[in-house]
């Protein structure tokens, strides 16, 4: 029998023939298997199951469901499997623009039927906050709404809204039934004008009033001279963490310019105070005391890759590589740093398939060179990201995600040498349907792998998006 699924089995070794099953499923735990592994062995009427653990025993069951024919009965096989990498996530951007609690459901279901185990949730940025707050009303009175939606899309009406703390519980438990884990992002210092909005004091020059408009990098972060700000953190963290029982916590850390902190008084003090060589520091020093208060409340950082630009990030805080053009993650993974792989140019799914066909995607390599065999060790896992400045409603959700995810699953699950590009294209195809189920519908195979003009009209598209966007930006730039 042909296995039509992503991400496709380690290991399937064929008996020949047919069987109905007579009884239940055998189910076994045997903790001689690797994390998340586990077998379906169907012979002679019986449908054995081991599993290491409780990932294990989710994906036998989902395997043996997969394997159930039309008519009811199932093949002679068996499957031996376990993931390549520990680590398998997608990311939402809820911040630029919302998903319902529906539609992020739709997305989780999909998730879990490529076995993603890890859903980073993008919680706040500059153009909004989007986590219930019951200690600090402002950040969802004044940071969860921008004056428009922005964006090249200016039709002059209030954008916003956020996740109550039971919208947000939900969620946690529909991911914990699939396996899920989610990781919360507040990002810091750089990304937070929505936060410094609530809390114009937390900002070096106290005048950050509104939720940005605009896209890009802005000029306004933390103050990190200002004990104001950990303790707003703080207390802000307290009331996040509570929502999110994993042990991951991302805070961010990407697109910090230091223009402000160079200009600040407080923050001078403090990086004279701390002894520190540069304002890269101060960011490592930010980052580090916000990580080890994590730290005491049970939780592991993670951050984006321009927090080692420091050089002084804790080593236990994991980091994510986007945009590492130093290549600081290589050596972050050789010195025993636990590394995630997002590399822009192949995971970012915001960008169109002109730029980011599904090919390129499939093909990418989480395995960089000049990785030692310890650093081989310290990748945990890979990621791709949904941003959503252009990426307003679920149709365009699904279709910028859809089939790519299904890229990152196969690299993230199957071994290396079982990749395929064809045999995956073909898979993807047959598991249309299965997706469809869950809610979302993936690009039309035409549009994968763009060529020639179809290619052109894709990259042509999205130049004009960041075109229109930026002419919106100067227009309501104030800085
Ligand atoms: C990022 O794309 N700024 C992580
Ligand atoms: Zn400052």
């Amino acid at each position: 029998m042909n296995i039509q699924w992503i991400p496709r089995p380690q290991h399937v070794t064929q008996y020949g023939g047919v069987m109905t099953l007579c009884g239940d499923p055998v189910l076994r735990q045997d903790g001689s298997l690797p994390p998340e592994g586990y077998t379906v062995t169907l012979r002679g009427g019986t449908a054995t199951l081991t599993y290491a653990d409780d990932g294990g025993k989710y994906y036998a069951l989902q395997t043996l469901a997969r394997l159930r024919q039309p008519d009811g009965s199932y093949p002679c096989l068996a499957v031996e499997d376990a993931p390549q990498y520990a680590y398998r996530a997608f990311m939402v951007d809820s911040a630029r623009h919302l998903q319902t609690v529906g539609e992020l459901k739709a997305v989780i279901e999909a998730a879990a039927a490529l076995r993603f185990n890890y859903f980073h949730w993008h919680l706040t940025d500059d153009q909004g906050w989007r986590i219930e707050s019951t200690v600090f009303p402002q950040l969802n009175e004044i940071g969860s709404f921008r004056a428009e939606d922005g964006f090249g899309n200016k039709d002059g009406r209030r954008y916003g809204g956020y996740f109550t703390k039971d919208e947000i519980r939900d969620i946690v438990a529909f991911c914990a039934e699939r396996q899920i884990t989610v990781i919360p992002e507040v990002d810091m210092p750089g990304h937070t004008v929505a936060l410094m909005a609530a809390f114009p004091q937390l900002s070096c020059t106290g005048k950050v009033t509104a939720v940005s408009t605009k896209i890009g990098i802005h000029k306004d972060i933390l103050c990190a001279g200002n004990e104001e700000t950990f303790e707003t953190v703080f207390r802000i963290l307290d009331e996040v963490c509570d929502l999110f029982p994993g042990e991951l916590f991302h805070i961010g850390g990407d697109e910090a310019p230091k223009l402000r902190w160079a200009d600040c008084e407080k923050c001078k003090a403090r990086l004279r105070a701390e002894g520190l060589s540069g304002f890269e520091q101060l960011q490592g020093y930010f980052t580090n005391r916000v990580a080890a208060y994590l730290k005491t409340k049970g939780k592991r950082a993670v951050t984006w890759n321009e927090s080692l630009k420091s050089g002084t990030l804790d080593n236990d805080v994991v980091v994510c590589n986007w945009m590492d053009k130093a290549n600081d993650c290589v050596r972050r993974a050789n010195s025993g740093g636990k590394v995630i792989e997002e590399d822009f140019f192949h995971y970012y799914l915001d960008y169109p398939y002109g730029m980011t066909p599904l090919k390129k995607t499939y093909t990418f390599d989480p395995m960089r060179k000049g990785l030692t065999a310890e650093g081989r060790n310290n990748i945990i896992g890979v990621e791709a990201p949904l941003w959503t400045e252009f990426v307003r409603d679920f149709d365009r959700f699904c279709y910028m995600m859809f089939p790519r995810l299904m890229a990152v699953a196969e690299r993230g699950w199957t071994a290396p040498a079982l990749l395929d590009y064809k045999s995956f294209t073909e898979r993807a195809k047959a598991m249309l349907p299965a997706l469809e189920a869950c809610g979302v519908t993936a690009a039309p195979a035409g549009d994968w792998d763009p060529r020639g003009p179809a290619r052109l009209r894709s990259l042509h598209a999205h130049r004009r998006a960041v075109f229109h966007a930026n002419r919106t930006d100067r227009r309501t730039d104030d800085a």
